[in-house]
């Protein structure tokens, strides 16, 4: 049985990585969706939000899996049996970053390959860094995130800047 795993921040998830995903949904057995923490980025969502909003737009594939990891991605496949990283590509800048990623996590665990996928050209410009930023707007986020969850997206963003006072003035 082929295991891959689909790591991530996924704060929140796009409809980039239900596309990554879905396709390699159909390449594997099992895929299992890890959302990880990244020590670069603040979060919007806790992990436990983020893999509820997570299993709530997979949960009609199958043999798609979701569980938070805190602990190293290398790790994580060795407990989960994992033959294969599967990564989203969209352009020069995550190939950069990729692939340093891929080395380090074959340092760390040869067993484990690592392979992209090329995203589809509707999803180049999608990131959760760029929804993030597009919520704090309120600009309606159909499109860009899958529909299950723009409100909880909305609803996050706007709670957030009335705890910052930003709303007061
Ligand atoms: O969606 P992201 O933020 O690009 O995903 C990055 C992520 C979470 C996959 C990466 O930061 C990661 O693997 N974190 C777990 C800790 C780890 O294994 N670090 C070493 C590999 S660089």
């Amino acid at each position: 049985m082929r295991i891959a795993v689909y790591p991530g921040s996924f704060d929140p998830v796009t409809l980039g990585h239900v596309s990554v995903i879905r396709r390699a949904a159909r390449l594997f057995d099992r895929v299992l969706v890890c959302a990880m923490r990244n020590s670069e980025k603040n979060n919007l969502f806790s992990l436990d939000e983020r893999v509820e909003l997570l299993r709530r737009v997979l949960k009609d594939i199958p043999n798609v899996e979701v569980e938070a990891y805190t602990g190293l991605l290398t790790d994580y496949c060795r407990e989960r049996g994992a033959d294969v990283i599967v990564k989203g590509l969209r352009s020069g800048a995550d190939f950069s970053s990729e692939m340093q990623m891929a080395w380090i996590n074959r340092t760390l665990n040869p067993e484990v390959e690592t392979m992209f996928l090329a995203a589809e050209k509707e999803h180049l410009n999608i990131s959760s860094t760029v929804v993030k930023e597009l919520a704090n707007y309120g600009v309606n986020l159909i499109g860009w995130v899958p529909d299950e969850i723009v409100n909880d997206v909305m609803e996050k963003s706007e709670r957030g800047r009335k705890r910052h006072g930003e709303w007061d003035h």
